[in-house]
């Protein structure tokens, strides 16, 4: 953000319209399917759509209406319904749900009471106000809940509910892109402390020392990972960390999640179309313990959370870290796929205009990237505006996915974004590329 949008006017603008977009984006996905799928359980992973429409409300009337607005609550009985600590996904189809009806009744009129509060309160005096944080940070969860969502519709059986057009080819380029780049050694500013939405992971900014590293161009393509597949990388244990290779035989795991061999090819079902395995896509549904095995196998590893950083921030003529591999600007439609504008990744080399300055693509949208890293703290972390948001998080137990997916909508989406899952997770929009070390020049 420049300071220009620092004055009270064009924030506000900025938080009513991401919380807008936000909401269109929800009702088109609890709007797709009869109000009785809404209320079904998909799969024992995923919350039934009706309980993530109705806490989407819960949570925005707990920061909008009653932290920034001083207000009473609407609805106190239904806060531990839609407290996310206190219920697993699983047991969620047995509480007491607002029915569909209800739900959206309840979304609506928290949103615009919301919009009051935003009209009015000072952006400024308090951290949790200040430049419409508390705004931003709410079109953040509903937009990271609509992800959620678009995971629920990808597991639900049956046709097909959504559809959208499909993401730009690449460029027919003169010459083809290099495998791989080569990054200098040398410390870099990793993390923010400028972006007014940033989450309290992503801060503060902060010098990190990476050395010399090799990493890809693009994501890893299907029609690569199908090497892997076809030379018998889920039979050898060789390539599997212990519990990687465990969950391979507890599942009997054999290729990414949705991919079916039928008859000589290979297929996968797509929300609710099943279609032959594209090729020249970046690979999609797999584990952390199968990107790294993947590695393994291609004898490279996967990059660190700060090299993989580095590569889509790191400006080698200014030494400044961009805010987008890009540049400062705003994501656009020419520069990466996000924000379900596509239903799929776009084709390995797409978005050409998304480079970072290395020539590297596709670092943002398309596909969540597996990094080796495990979610830890910044130094100088400080947990805000509460624990649960993050710190309850750090450790050994999540590793780190970067640069967001086709299923993220922009405001969720910086180069410092940092998500977490756990390793054996396939049913999120998951992909990576692969890194070497390099010499010291
Ligand atoms: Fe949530």
């Amino acid at each position: 953000m420049t300071s220009r949008e620092l004055d009270p006017g064009p924030l506000r603008e900025r938080a009513v319209a991401a919380l807008t977009a936000a909401r269109e984006r929800t009702r088109v996905l609890t709007g797709c399917v009869e109000d009785r799928e809404l209320t079904a359980q998909h799969s024992p992973l995923m919350s039934p759509l009706v309980w993530d429409l109705a806490h989407i409300g819960n949570q925005e009337e707990l920061w909008l209406l009653r932290a920034v607005g001083g207000q009473r609550a609407l609805r106190p009985e239904i806060d531990s319904v839609y407290d996310a600590f206190e219920h697993p996904r699983a047991e969620r189809p047995a509480l007491p749900l607002l029915p569909p009806a209800e739900a959206r009744g309840y979304v609506a009129d928290v949103r615009e009471r919301a919009l009051d509060v935003l009209a009015r309160a000072p952006l400024h005096g308090r951290p949790l106000v200040e430049a419409a944080f508390a705004f931003g940070m709410i079109a953040q969860h509903e937009q990271q809940h609509d992800e959620t969502m678009l995971i629920t519709h990808q597991l639900r059986r049956g046709p097909a509910a959504l559809s959208a057009p499909e993401p730009p080819r690449a460029p027919a380029s003169a010459a083809p892109l290099p495998s791989e780049v080569r990054v200098a050694g040398g410390p870099f500013t990793m993390g923010t402390s400028a972006e007014p939405w940033a989450l309290d992971n992503e801060r503060p900014a902060h010098r990190r020392f990476v050395p010399a590293f090799h990493i890809d161009t693009l994501p890893v393509g299907n029609g690569a990972y199908l090497r892997f597949v076809e030379d018998g990388g889920y039979a050898d244990p060789r390539w599997w960390r212990p519990e990687g290779w465990a969950q391979v035989r507890r599942q009997r795991l054999a290729a990414p999640l949705f991919w079916r061999r039928e008859g000589g090819a290979w297929v996968r079902r797509r929300f609710g179309v099943v279609e032959p395995v594209p090729l020249d896509e970046p690979v999609l549904h797999v584990s952390w313990y199968e990107a790294d095995a993947y590695a393994r196998w291609a004898g490279r590893r996967l990059p660190t959370e700060a090299e993989w950083e580095k590569a889509a921030r790191h400006d080698p003529v200014t030494g400044a870290s961009r805010r987008y591999p890009w540049g400062d600007a705003d994501p656009g439609p020419e520069h990466a796929n996000l924000g379900q504008r596509h239903l799929r990744p776009a084709p390995l080399g797409a978005y050409e205009e998304g480079q970072s300055p290395y020539g590297i693509r596709q670092l943002m949208g398309d596909v969540w990237e597996w990094t080796a890293s495990d979610f830890l703290p910044y130094p100088g972390f400080r947990a805000f505006p509460y624990r649960e948001y993050s710190e309850v998080f750090f450790g050994d137990s999540y590793k780190v996915l970067r640069g967001g997916s086709f299923a993220v909508d922009p405001v969720a989406c910086r180069g410092t974004f940092r998500n977490w899952d756990l390793p054996v997770r396939r049913q999120i929009f998951s992909g990576f590329r692969t890194a070497r070390d390099a010499e010291p020049a």
